[in-house]
């Protein structure tokens, strides 16, 4: 068998450790050849692939990013209605190179690409990545753990300037329009109020919690906000009558080395899309859960997102122990 492997989206720690999973599995025990794909989607309306062997994939484990490049390439967009020939390139192209299935490692865009690339007659696997842990169809995704360490320690490095200063510290996490990474890094890190998009906030809401923090003898509040919820330091400061900083921690996030736990994780889903392969059971995305590696149809998974819903037991417990959500 020849199969291409392709990175899109956003890059995320642990691409290239399921590059290597994907491909050393093939081509060392399944005896398939192997070619990478540059830059997503591009890679395959350009013709832009390098082949994928031994020395190829050797180094990639602990590797941040993607040997592969990526891009945010997306051939079923229309936004001017005009018929998009993208979708046909690549499928043809697909064709020329006589691939017998493409490996899509993305988020929830790609894999939406990838079940509309299978509904015109090709094979696909998705795995899922993104440090936003928003596929839907996966408990976690790899990238999220290792992004979640970052921000942990990074909120814990601002309670040496919230303390000292006597200041409330905002700090802006990824995420997307999902909360994972602001409500475990936020936990994790010992944040006094977790703002996150599924639950929004009041901001009077938020002022009370820290002014409640003041009368217990607590001068300074850490706050985790999402990205995209426009939390304003000035009313913070206006309705508290405390200095006021913000952080926006953006791109280290998910730069750099996987952890243990993404590495292992990149591999044991770039094994099982292997395996998926040989089977000759296409068209699925690979996942993980209730703490097992298995997969369901793309079909299932296209189109939708996985968010945090209120009844998540780190906001309940967080709420028990005094953590401030924004709303009550
Ligand atoms: O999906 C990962 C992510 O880092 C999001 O958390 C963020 O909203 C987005 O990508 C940023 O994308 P870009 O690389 O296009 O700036």
């Amino acid at each position: 068998m020849r199969i291409g492997i392709l990175s899109a989206g956003g890059d995320c720690p642990g691409i290239n450790a399921t590059i290597r999973g994907v491909g050393k599995t093939a081509s060392a025990y399944f005896e398939m050849e192997v070619i990478g794909i540059k830059s997503g989607f591009s890679g395959l309306l350009e013709n832009d692939y390098i082949p994928l062997d031994y020395n190829a994939l050797s180094g990639l484990l602990n590797l941040g990013g993607t040997v592969l490049g990526t891009s945010r390439e997306k051939p079923f967009r229309n936004p001017d209605g005009v018929p998009n020939e993208k979708p046909h390139i690549i499928v043809e192209n697909y064709r020329k190179l006589g691939l017998d299935c493409l490996v899509c490692i993305g988020g929830n865009g790609t894999q939406r690409t990838a079940y509309r690339l299978s509904q015109m007659g090709i094979n696909v696997i998705g795995i899922p990545k993104t440090i936003d842990n928003d596929v839907w169809g996966t408990d976690i995704s790899f990238g999220f753990y290792t992004a979640v360490d970052i921000a942990t320690e990074a909120i814990d490095r601002l309670h040496s300037t919230a303390s000292s200063h006597k200041r409330v510290m905002i700090i802006e996490l990824m995420g997307h329009k999902a909360g994972w990474i602001t409500l475990y890094a936020g936990m994790a890190g010992g944040a006094d109020i977790i703002l996150l998009p599924e639950l929004g906030y009041d901001i009077e809401k938020v002022n009370q919690a820290i002014l409640d923090r003041v009368k217990k003898g607590k001068p300074y509040s850490i706050v985790a906000v999402c990205e995209g919820m426009n939390v304003d330091n000035k009313l913070i400061e206006a309705g508290t009558g405390i200095e006021t900083r913000k952080t926006t921690l953006g791109y280290v996030q998910r730069g750099g080395s996987p952890s243990a736990f993404d590495r292992n994780l990149a591999t044991r889903l770039g094994g099982h899309a292997t395996e998926l392969i040989v089977a000759r059971q296409f068209n699925r995305m690979v996942c993980l859960r209730d703490d097992r590696i298995s997969s369901l149809s793309l079909a299932e998974v296209a189109g939708k997102i996985r968010l945090v819903t209120p009844d998540h037991d780190l906001i309940i417990q967080g709420r028990r122990m005094g953590i401030s959500f924004g709303i009550d």
